[in-house]
């Protein structure tokens, strides 16, 4: 046994010489290992001062235990204003430590192999935040690898909000244990409980109110499939057939070059309905495309799920670039500048009172009248 061990890994040693990644002279990705939280956070910081004209940081917020919730924006430097913004975070699941890796793989190739990656970046601007989760992270590496939400305090010694419940999308409906603190499901205390899940809608916001908000994109692991909304509810969104369209592009492309095969599918027909996701408030608030891509958990034929040996980091998060570049493909080519992004989506969604679905209703018709006489006022 000992020695078929030692086969194998001098096998995989023999077949990836080298396991980091960069060119001479630029900061180099180390796949050989998943990355601490301050490990993420001095890579970003010398990525941001080897290209501080293509590479933006940003303190964006605090955790509960003031960790920092640092985002980086990637643009191609040319200073060209008005243009469209791709959305990525990563890791709101703590123990999905691949996501963290496959993001700073994204931002990596983005940044420092940027003249591969030219096209993405002419007319969009990148947006990513790789460590969603920063305590949840350090507390699944060090203490309890099985470990999901972030590290608040419920009461009754039990911690943790899961991030990916905590948004006001049909929030808390769907199971019992969403209201449950002492289980990994707790959909938190309130909508945007959590200061993790407020920064994520925050820039959606932002996003969406300047115009640029195009796709968001939220890295998880192990399923091996591609979601699009809704999934706090059955029926299609206006755009099923665009985000299908897309889903399955990314998804022929992964197959066709790693033979990993992931599914495309609405988020709804995984697991059922749940309320709170990030991906169905994404697209709530107006990103016309929004994705959860579940990223393999498959290695040397073995299925790791959530924790991949360190000799498949390199292998998983290059076979996920070759996903989020497929996407990225799709939406620049869905939504060139000369194409209006579709108004916010009015359908209401609410999990108040049904007089404020009303209200939401009213909002939106009147939102439509002033965009309406505003074109004509204009034209
Ligand atoms: C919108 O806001 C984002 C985030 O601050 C910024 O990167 C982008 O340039 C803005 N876009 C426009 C069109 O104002
Ligand atoms: C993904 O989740 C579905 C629903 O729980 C399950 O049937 C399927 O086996 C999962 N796939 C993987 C690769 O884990
Ligand atoms: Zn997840």
């Amino acid at each position: 046994m000992r020695r078929a061990l030692c086969a194998i890994m001098l096998f995989v040693a023999s077949v990836d010489p080298s396991a980091t990644l960069g060119n001479v002279g630029s900061p180099e990705l180390d796949l050989s290992h998943y990355y601490s939280y301050e490990g993420v956070m001095d890579y970003l910081d010398t990525l941001a001062k080897d290209y501080p004209n293509r590479v933006f940081l940003k303190d964006a917020g605090r955790t509960y235990e003031n960790r920092m919730l640092k985002t980086i924006t990637i643009s191609n430097g040319d200073g060209v204003p008005g243009k469209r913004t791709i959305f990525m975070d990563a890791e709101l699941h703590a123990r999905e430590w691949m996501t963290p890796m496959a993001a700073l793989y994204a931002i990596h190739q983005l940044v420092v192999n940027f003249a591969e990656n030219a096209d993405l970046l002419k007319n969009f601007n990148w947006i990513v935040l790789p460590l969603a989760n920063p305590d949840g992270y350090e507390f699944s590496r060090n203490s309890d690898r099985w470990w999901r939400n972030n590290r608040s305090p419920n009461g009754r010694q039990c911690f943790g909000t899961n991030l990916n419940r905590n948004f006001d999308v049909a929030w808390g409906q769907g199971y019992s244990e969403l209201a449950d603190p002492c289980t990994e499901s707790y959909a938190g205390s309130e909508p945007f409980s959590e200061a993790e899940a407020r920064l994520v809608r925050d820039i959606m916001h932002e996003l969406v109110d300047n115009g640029s908000g195009t796709m968001y994109l939220s890295l998880h692991t192990a399923n091996r499939s591609m979601f699009y909304p809704w999934v706090y509810e059955s029926s299609p969104t206006r755009n099923h057939h665009e985000l299908k369209e897309i889903a399955r592009f990314a998804t022929d492309r992964i197959l066709r070059e790693t033979g990993t095969q992931i599914k495309p599918k609405q988020a709804y027909y995984y697991g059922g309905m749940v309320g709170g996701t990030s991906l169905d408030y994404a697209f709530k608030v107006g990103f016309p495309l929004s994705f959860v891509f579940e990223m393999s958990g498959l290695a040397f034929g073995v299925e790791y799920k959530f924790f991949p040996p360190p000799t498949a980091i390199r292998r998983l998060t290059a076979e996920t670039w070759v996903g989020i570049r497929a996407l990225a493909e799709k939406a620049i080519e869905k939504y060139p500048p000369g194409r209006a992004i579709p108004a916010i989506q009015r359908k209401p969604v609410s999990n108040r009172a049904p007089g404020s679905q009303d209200l939401n209703i009213l909002v939106g018709l009147l939102s439509t009248l002033l965009a309406y006489v505003a074109s004509h006022l204009t034209s």
